[in-house]
């Protein structure tokens, strides 16, 4: 392909070192991206009709090739775009040298990146809807299981379980918008910038990136060529999705230990221990945690692609792909296999400690017109007092209570109930029943 300005052929250690087979998957984007090319061409009386049709028959039977499974790879293969020339060479003869006319590699390869990233966006945004819809079922599913919220890993207050699986939900709902929300940017077409400044033939970039369905075209050959920011903001997009996925797994770590006892996991979902034959692990979850870092590793390796780059491609770039490929691939297998580790677990919470309701008592005398910082003290003291004596606040009586504070009513002994606690909550959004039925319609009517 450039082997004409060339004396000797490469070394076998340049060779192995520059190719990169991580384009592989950009084939039938990169024929595509050709024919639409090549009818460009035509339409500007670049290249005749009988020739145009020529490129483009060889190109349809490449891409069949591709589409088959069948198209083949060779060792001489610079990348994907040599090798769909090369085949389209021996398929069509000389005529196929006319398919590169104002074209690089460099607008090339960006064009069929924005292709399959800008097709992977929407996957990826249906995927992500799909598991928020998950969640919203697991969490309706739930309905009556109560569990202690937590800060610090200490428990904190009783809410219904559904309200803690719904703010994951919320938070892969932004997940899922943000692959929304890069597609614009993806939608713009390089094609036409060439090398680097573009070209002297009369090319028509509008008309090959709206064949392509792209809503715009680049404003600045250089920026086309150049930029990556829509790879590395991709790869962030993952990188966010998996830190969400990360934290939940985290959680159902923690829920299937013997320690909280929260669920069981399915054994579709397990796995075993080689040496200790009662052990059932969580290693999806764990592998979801640990591969999350991976993922920040591809954003920070494009981030550093960027910088101190100079103006315009640089074979650096190359390494774009393999990075953003494999952001991508992995948030996929992680939601496909969480999903199903989800779907099966099932649930048995034990009962909150009966401590969660110190702040419902504080609310109580709060709303008596005690101020907050007066009634927190009084209950602190209550605590302290129950504490020392080695009972619960299950074993408080209501004389505990007025003893703690002359406000108390001896009615409020019922608070410490954690059912009346999740029941007393008015807080839109809050740990109540009501806030989790409403949160659950919502997110249903979002994605219906
Ligand atoms: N394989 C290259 C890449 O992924 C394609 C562009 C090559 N351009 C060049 N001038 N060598 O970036």
């Amino acid at each position: 392909m450039w082997g004409g300005r060339f004396g000797l052929d490469p070394d076998e250690s340049l060779w192995s070192f520059t190719v990169d087979h991580s384009d592989r998957r950009l084939l039938v984007d990169d024929i595509t991206g050709s024919i639409a090319h090549v009818n460009m061409l035509e339409r500007v009386g670049l290249v005749t009709t009988e020739d145009a049709t020529t490129l483009t028959g060889g190109l349809e039977t490449v891409l069949d090739e591709a589409q088959a499974g069948s198209f083949g790879f060779e060792s001489s293969d610079e990348d994907v775009h040599s090798a769909v020339e090369r085949r389209l060479g021996e398929l069509i003869g000389e005529v196929a040298g006319r398919l590169h006319t104002g074209r690089s590699r460099n607008d090339q390869v960006c064009l069929d990146l924005r292709m399959y990233l800008r097709r992977s966006a929407k996957d990826r945004r249906e995927q992500l809807g799909r598991f928020a819809a998950l969640l919203v079922d697991v969490a309706d599913r739930a309905d009556g299981v109560i569990v202690p919220s937590y800060t610090h890993l200490q428990q904190a207050q009783a809410i219904p379980f559904g309200h803690h699986l719904l703010a994951y939900a919320w938070m892969v709902l932004r997940d899922r918008d943000r692959f929304g929300e890069v597609i614009p940017r993806l939608d713009v077409s390089p094609l036409g910038a060439g090398a680097a400044g573009g070209s002297s033939l009369p090319l028509d970039p509008k008309s090959v990136a709206s064949e392509l369905g792209f809503t715009s075209t680049f404003s600045n050959s250089l920026d086309a060529v150049a930029s990556r920011d829509f790879v590395a903001e991709y790869a962030f997009c993952c990188a966010q999705a998996m830190a969400h996925l990360s934290r939940l797994s985290e959680d159902l770590i923690l829920w299937s230990s013997y320690e909280f006892s929260w669920v069981t996991l399915d054994d579709r979902f397990s796995t075993g221990s080689s040496a200790l034959p009662h052990k059932k692990n969580p290693d999806v979850a764990e592998l979801a945690r640990g591969k999350a870092a991976t993922v920040n590793g591809d954003v920070v390796a494009l981030l550093s692609l960027q910088k101190g780059l100079p103006l315009s491609y640089n074979r650096d770039l190359q390494e774009d792909k393999r990075a953003v490929f494999h952001a991508d691939d992995t948030l996929n297998l992680a939601l496909t296999a969480l999903a199903g580790l989800l779907d099966t677990m099932s649930l048995h919470p034990p009962s909150p400690s009966p401590w969660v309701a110190a702040l419902d008592l504080a609310e109580a005398l709060t709303l008596r017109g005690v101020p907050f910082r007066s009634a927190h003290t009084a209950v602190g003291s209550l605590v302290a007092r129950l504490v020392a004596d080695g009972r619960s606040l299950a074993e408080a009586t209501a004389e505990d209570l007025t003893a703690a504070d002359p406000r108390f009513d001896t009615a409020d002994i019922s608070l410490i109930e954690p059912q009346r606690s999740v029941e007393s909550r008015v807080t839109p959004g809050g740990g109540s029943v009501d806030a989790v039925q409403a949160q659950i319609s919502a997110i249903r009517e979002m994605l219906s």
